[in-house]
């Protein structure tokens, strides 16, 4: 089984604004609203490719009974942990004219050390050696930088494998615990080593460097440029396809989403690459937070050039 955690879940209310003007009266053509927060965003795509996982997180005050109910209505399981206060509301305006997105996102309210307590012992209750964690997003006010960290120490005696995707001190901390896979961006291993990476041999070589850390696989993504795996003694190169992109949100969601499929079926590291760069390449091509399409991701696997770099 997949468990995907969010210690800081939004909703996020997507306002198309054409023409949107800053210090001006805007009017809203269109508006939907979304379960939100990225281990909600894998858990929606996993769902979309044909699998299971139980989304966990703390929740609260309306806007949590939202996020509940949904998932509950697309028969995604989930197990949070109520919290006092109402989570936050993240903004998406889009801008059909002048081909803007502006993003407004609240901080999200206070959770304690005896509630990351809680989930902690939760999570360690659910998974066995078969299940795959997958850690993701930003981490609560209120909670230490080396949360995930915490949470990786605690559950890993049960030999879970277990996804980072996190940036900033979250990330730093989180791959000295050794988790199975990380997924970061370029721009996120950029500023985690404090270094600039412009070629694929210099990118392999901070891979390795994470590698040897103890981190199995290392996944960054690169945006329109495509994607690279790394593993202790080898190193694949997804190449990006050139598509007509409707929107960019939750593209490294989908791409873990297909990871922790991979990971839980056993796929060879090719093949996964090979999935991950399908399910996202096809999550750009969908509008907003929406996820892929399950018919167009099988199309595209077949499409994905994988070339081998030699290390
Ligand atoms: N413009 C694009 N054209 C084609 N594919 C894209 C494009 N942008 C993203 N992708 C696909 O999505 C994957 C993940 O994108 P990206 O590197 O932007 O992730 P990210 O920065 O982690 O995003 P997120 O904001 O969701 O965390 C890429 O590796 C690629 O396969
Ligand atoms: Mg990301």
């Amino acid at each position: 089984m997949i468990f995907t955690v969010t210690l800081n879940p939004a909703l996020d209310k997507t306002l198309c604004i054409p023409n949107f003007s800053i210090g001006q009266v805007n009017r809203v053509e269109s508006l939907r609203v979304d379960a939100g927060g990225k281990g909600i965003n894998v858990s929606k795509t996993i769902k979309e490719l044909k699998g299971e996982s139980t989304a966990l997180g703390f929740i609260g005050g309306k806007n949590g009974g939202f996020i509940k109910e949904y998932l509950d209505s697309i028969e995604i399981r989930n197990d949070f942990i109520w919290i006092n206060n109402e989570i936050r509301t993240n903004i998406k305006i889009v801008d059909t004219i002048n081909n803007t997105f502006t993003d407004i996102n609240e901080a999200g309210p206070i959770v304690s050390e005896r509630d990351l307590e809680k989930i902690k012992k939760k999570l360690f209750d659910y998974v066995d050696e078969n299940s795959v964690v997958v850690l993701s997003g930003s981490i609560p006010n209120g909670l230490k930088s080396s949360t995930y960290k915490n949470i990786i120490q605690h559950v890993l005696p049960k030999n879970v494998k277990i996804i980072l995707d996190a940036e900033g001190d979250a990330f730093i901390y989180g791959i000295k615990a050794s988790p199975y896979l990380v997924k970061p961006n370029k721009f996120e291993l950029e500023n985690a080593f404090d270094i600039k990476i412009d070629n694929d041999l210099a990118l392999v070589e901070v891979c390795r460097k994470v590698v040897a850390m103890g981190v199995e696989y290392v996944v960054v993504s690169l945006g329109e440029n495509g994607s690279l795996m790394v593993s202790k003694d080898k190193a694949l190169k997804a190449k990006g396809l050139k598509v007509d992109v409707k929107s960019t949100v939750g593209a490294g969601d989908s791409m873990v989403a297909a990871l922790a499929l991979s990971i839980e079926k056993n796929y060879e590291m090719d093949y996964a690459l090979r999935f991950a760069a399908a399910t996202s390449t096809a999550n750009v091509m969908t509008e907003g937070t929406q996820t892929a399409e399950y018919e167009v991701i099988k199309k595209l696997i077949n499409e994905i050039e994988i070339e081998e770099i030699n290390i």
